[in-house]
């Protein structure tokens, strides 16, 4: 059996032999499926991998707040260092350059642009952006920015955060600002990542930043994240037109445990708790009518919001990890469900349910049911516990096999009409996995936390591997 996990004939060059998937894998890439152009990435995030936290006038935010509250995150950890990117991002784009990816998914620090939330701009934090957006240009990786991954300014959680509306429109400001200064350079614009994990597991669940278990608060909290998503949208487009502009869902496939009714309700639940909650609206189709009955709170609503959450999208952006099999909760939290271990499925260390399929499901689901004119795989990736082996390499077998079978799921899709135009790899670097600190490692880059080393693992070979297949293919056929 071939270890080459692609269609075509693997490219030498890359020490993809040092580190074989594993034994028995046997999943292709459809290469010739993804089209020329296709976006090559990886992702990160600010606070996961910056650093230099007090630097350069950069003001605390909720994640700040949150990390350093003792208890909150696995051994205390916190992103004061992390991957100490602000320094280090010139050998990081190296890096990129490394793994042969055309693209990165980088996300902006709200407080490093407005250390006041909204009001006068801090010079050197956009000046950093600025200088890193050049980097990669010069590159050849185009940047994708993301404006909101969480980082909110705590000034602006100590003014009632995202269940009131004044932060919407602050985060509008705050996109004017950033895209009237990168706008000539940047075109690929994202306004929020996984509003769900800022409302519900921020909001309701308590365990991630503001750490609320309040679910009125949390139900304000989603909706003021879409209309600041409608809001930021009209302003990106305002400040650089052209701008290509999207929004970035964290979606699950959802099953019922069993053929009870009982538990098909609740899957129905989940399904608008995750997926039908943050897509409907942005496609115009108002909040749905099953789930406000489920939470049981009223929306701050005013006239002519929904026209502006539902912005025309240029993208339609899926973070993607795993699929749930839930059962009926009756007396739990809304939405009243609880998630069912599938025996004998295999799993990442974060205890993740692997189902590659799942991601093909939702990218068709995306095309056919809200029309998608274009999507992006916007993450998708596994942790495990890597180690540097005493030769210096790191071999990460699960994660090769992961990104294969995923990447092969992307490609069926393709295949049968899904218009995917890219795929981000999480993460470049291993990082600050929020509250389970650095512990749990996704990079395709192992980082030594205490020396800041950084080594490509074997997925990363192989993930460039794959890339220069794909781009050897498509020059030979155009
Ligand atoms: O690390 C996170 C990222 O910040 C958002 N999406 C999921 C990743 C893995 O949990």
């Amino acid at each position: 059996m071939s270890d080459s996990p692609v269609s075509d004939s693997a490219v030498s060059g890359s020490p993809v032999s040092d580190c074989p998937v594993p034994e028995g894998n046997s999943v292709t890439i459809d290469l010739a499926a993804l089209p020329e152009g296709f976006l090559w990435g990886t992702a990160t995030s600010a606070y996961q991998i910056e650093g230099a936290v007090a630097e350069d006038g950069r003001s605390p935010s909720i994640w700040d707040t949150f990390s350093h509250t003792p208890g909150k995150i696995d051994n205390d950890d916190h992103g004061d260092v992390a991957c100490d990117h602000y320094h280090r991002w010139r050998e990081d784009i190296e890096l990129m350059r490394q793994l042969a990816t055309n693209a990165y998914r980088l996300s902006i620090a709200w407080p490093r642009v407005l250390p006041g939330g909204d009001g006068p701009v801090n010079a050197k934090g956009l000046d950093f952006y600025d200088a890193l957006v050049d980097g990669l240009l010069d590159a050849g990786i185009a940047p994708s920015v993301t404006l909101y991954h969480w980082d909110l300014p705590q000034v602006l959680q100590d003014r009632g955060g995202w269940p009131v509306r004044d932060t919407a429109h602050h985060l509008a400001s705050y996109a004017a600002v950033v895209a009237e200064r990168l706008g000539d350079r940047v075109h690929h614009w994202t306004t929020l990542n996984e509003p769900l994990c800022s409302a519900w597991i921020g909001h309701l669940e308590g365990q991630m930043a503001p750490g609320l278990t309040d679910l009125s608060a949390a139900v304000r909290a989603s909706y003021h994240l879409l209309l600041g998503h409608g809001l930021a949208a009209q302003a990106i487009r305002a400040a650089a037109p052209g701008a290509q502009v999207g929004i970035v869902n964290n979606l699950s496939v959802v099953e019922a445990a069993t053929e009870r009714p009982e538990d098909i309700a609740a899957a129905r639940r989940l399904d608008g708790h995750t997926n039908r909650w943050w897509l409907d609206p942005v496609h115009g189709r108002d909040f749905p009518e099953d789930m406000r009955e489920v939470y049981g709170v009223e929306l701050p609503e005013k006239p002519g919001d929904l026209e502006t959450i539902a912005q025309p999208l240029d993208w339609l952006g899926l973070n993607y990890y795993f699929s749930s099999t839930v059962a009926d909760d009756p007396t739990g939290p809304a939405p009243r469900v609880r998630t069912v271990r599938r025996p004998g499925a295999p799993r990442t260390g974060m205890n993740w349910e692997i189902d590659a399929s799942g991601m093909e499901s939702l990218l068709l689901r995306l095309t056919h049911d809200y029309d998608a004119r274009k999507l992006y795989v916007t993450e998708n990736g596994s942790a495990y516990p890597d180690v540097v082996r005493p030769d210096g390499t790191v071999n990460d077998p699960e994660r090769q096999e992961y990104l294969i079978s995923h990447l092969a799921a992307c490609a069926s899709a393709a295949r049968k009409g899904a218009p995917l135009a890219g795929y981000f790899a999480w993460s470049l670097l291993d990082n600050f996995e929020w509250a389970y600190g650095y512990d749990k490692r996704f990079g395709l880059v192992h980082v030594d936390y205490r020396t800041q080393v950084r080594t490509i693992k074997g997925s990363g070979y192989r993930y460039a591997d794959i890339i220069r297949t794909h781009t050897a293919r498509s020059r030979s056929a155009a």
